[in-house]
C-alpha cells in the first residue's frame, strides 16, 4: 500500500522513517582531522551515501571528494556550508566536524533546514549556547546525534549495560585518568580556550560523559585544580591548561574522580576508566568486571567486539534516522555532558566549589 504525500506528512516520525528504502544522502562538513576520520567510517556504513563534502580549505575538500571517489561514489564539493545546503537539495543528513566555536551557529542552521544532524562534541561553549542548540534540536524534524562515540564503543557500551543493569551494585565512584602527551601542534584553535572551551570541554568531556551516564544523573557540585606548568606559552599564545584534576559529587554519595594531563613522557600511556560499585568494579575500556567476592574476573560479553567506536556511532545515527529511534547521545544528554565539563572548568578557573544549580541548566 502506498501513502499519499499528505498522509505521509501526517504519519508519526517513526512510520515516516521506516518507509525509507534508499540510502541516506549525507554531506560531510569540516573534513580536517576528525572529519576525515568520520568520513572514512561513514563510507563503510552500508545505508549511507556521501553526496557532498564541504570545508573552508579547498585542498581538504578535494581530498575528501577523492576519498568518496575511491569508494565508488561521487560527492559535490563546496567551501561554503550555506551554499551547499541551498544548492544540493537532496542532502538529508549532515555529519559536522568543524571547530568547537562554530557548533552553536552551524548546528542550529542545519537543524532549522530540516536536516538530520550528526554534530561533533562539545554541544557548544556556554550553557546559553547549549540550551539554544537543544531548543533547535527539539523543534527540528530530524534526528540530532552528538559525537560522543565512546557510548557506542563495543567494550564500553557492554560495560555500561552491565552497570546500568545494576550488576556492579550501587555506583560509588567513577575513577578516570586521561594522561598523554600534548595536543597536536598543527591544530591552532585547540590551544585557544575561547575557541575550544579549554581541555575539560574539548577533551576530558568523553570520559566525563561516560561517568555521568554510569551514575545516571548530573552531579550536585564539583571542585578541582589545574593550570599550565609544563607547556607555558607553548605554543606561543597558548591559553589552554596542560593538567587538571576534578572531583564531582552526586546526590546519594557517588563521586567522579578524574585526572587529565599532558605530562606523559614518550612511550607512556595512561588512560583508565573504572566504575566502582558496591558489588565490584568495572573496567570500561576492557569490558571486565571484578566482583568483590572473588579474585575471578568476568570478561563481559561484547557484541560487535573490536569494531571501531566511530563506525558504530555513525551506523547508529543512520539507523536512528531510518527507524526514528532516539539516539543514545541525543541533545539532552549532550547538554548534560557539556555542562558537566563547563562546570568543572569554572571550578578550576574560579578555585571554588561550583554547583549544578548555579549553572542554570
Ligand atoms: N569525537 C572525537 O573523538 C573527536 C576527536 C577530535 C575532534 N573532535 C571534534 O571534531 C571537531 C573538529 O576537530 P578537528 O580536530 O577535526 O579540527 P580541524 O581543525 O582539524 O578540522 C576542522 C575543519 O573544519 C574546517 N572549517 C572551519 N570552519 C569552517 C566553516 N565555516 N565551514 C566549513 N569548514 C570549516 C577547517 O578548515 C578544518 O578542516 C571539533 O568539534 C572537535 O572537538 C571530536
Amino acid at each position: 500500500m502506498t501513502m499519499t504525500r499528505r498522509a505521509m506528512l501526517a504519519a508519526p516520525a517513526v512510520l515516516r522513517a521506516q518507509s525509507r528504502t534508499e540510502k541516506l544522502r549525507v554531506a560531510s562538513v569540516g573534513v580536517g582531522n576528525r572529519g576525515s576520520y568520520l568520513l572514512k567510517h561513514l563510507l563503510e556504513v552500508q545505508d549511507a551515501q556521501v553526496v557532498a563534502v564541504c570545508d573552508l580549505l579547498p585542498d581538504r575538500v578535494d581530498r575528501a571528494a577523492s576519498a568518496v571517489g575511491a569508494k565508488g561514489g561521487s560527492a559535490k564539493t563546496f567551501t561554503d556550508l550555506r551554499k551547499m545546503l541551498d544548492e544540493v537539495k537532496e542532502i538529508e543528513a549532515v555529519v559536522l566536524a568543524t571547530p568547537d566555536y562554530t557548533h552553536r551557529e552551524f548546528d542550529i542552521e542545519i537543524l532549522k533546514r530540516g536536516k538530520n544532524l550528526y554534530a561533533e562534541k562539545p554541544l557548544a561553549l556556554t550553557v546559553e549556547d547549549c540550551k539554544a542548540v537543544v531548543k533547535a534540536a527539539e523543534a527540528a524534524k530530524g534526528v540530532f546525534q552528538v559525537g560522543f562515540q565512546l557510548r557506542h564503543d563495543p567494550a564500553r557500551n557492554a560495560a555500561m549495560q552491565w552497570i546500568l543493569a545494576g550488576k556492579a551494585g550501587k555506583v560509588l565512584q567513577c575513577h578516570g585518568m586521561r594522561h598523554g602527551g600534548d595536543l597536536p601542534r598543527d591544530i591552532a584553535w585547540y590551544f585557544d580556550k575561547t575557541k575550544c572551551g579549554d581541555i575539560v570541554t574539548d577533551q576530558g568531556i568523553h570520559i566525563l560523559d561516560l561517568f555521568r551516564w554510569a551514575v545516571g544523573k548530573p552531579p550536585v557540585r564539583c571542585y578541582g585544580d589545574g593550570g599550565t606548568t609544563l607547556f607555558v606559552n607553548d605554543p606561543p599564545g597558548r591559553t589552554v591548561m596542560d593538567h587538571y584534576s576534578l572531583i564531582y559529587e552526586f546526590e546519594g554519595g557517588a563521586q567522579i574522580n578524574f585526572s587529565h594531563h599532558y605530562f606523559d613522557p614518550p612511550g607512556w600511556t595512561g588512560i583508565q576508566e573504572r566504575v566502582f560499585g558496591s558489588e565490584g568494579a568495572v573496567d570500561l575500556a576492557k569490558a571486565e568486571f571484578q566482583p568483590r567476592t572473588s579474585r575471578q574476573r568476568t570478561k563481559l560479553e561484547v557484541p560487535n567486539e573490536g569494531k571501531d567506536s566511530t563506525y558504530m556511532s555513525l551506523a547508529a545515527f543512520v539507523e536512528n534516522v531510518r527507524t526514528g529511534k532516539k539516539p543514545l547521545n541525543d541533545a539532552r544528554s549532550a547538554l548534560e555532558a557539556t555542562v558537566v565539563a563547563l562546570m568543572g572548568t569554572k571550578a578550576i578557573y574560579e578555585k571554588r566549589v561550583v554547583t549544578w544549580a548555579e549553572m542554570g541548566v
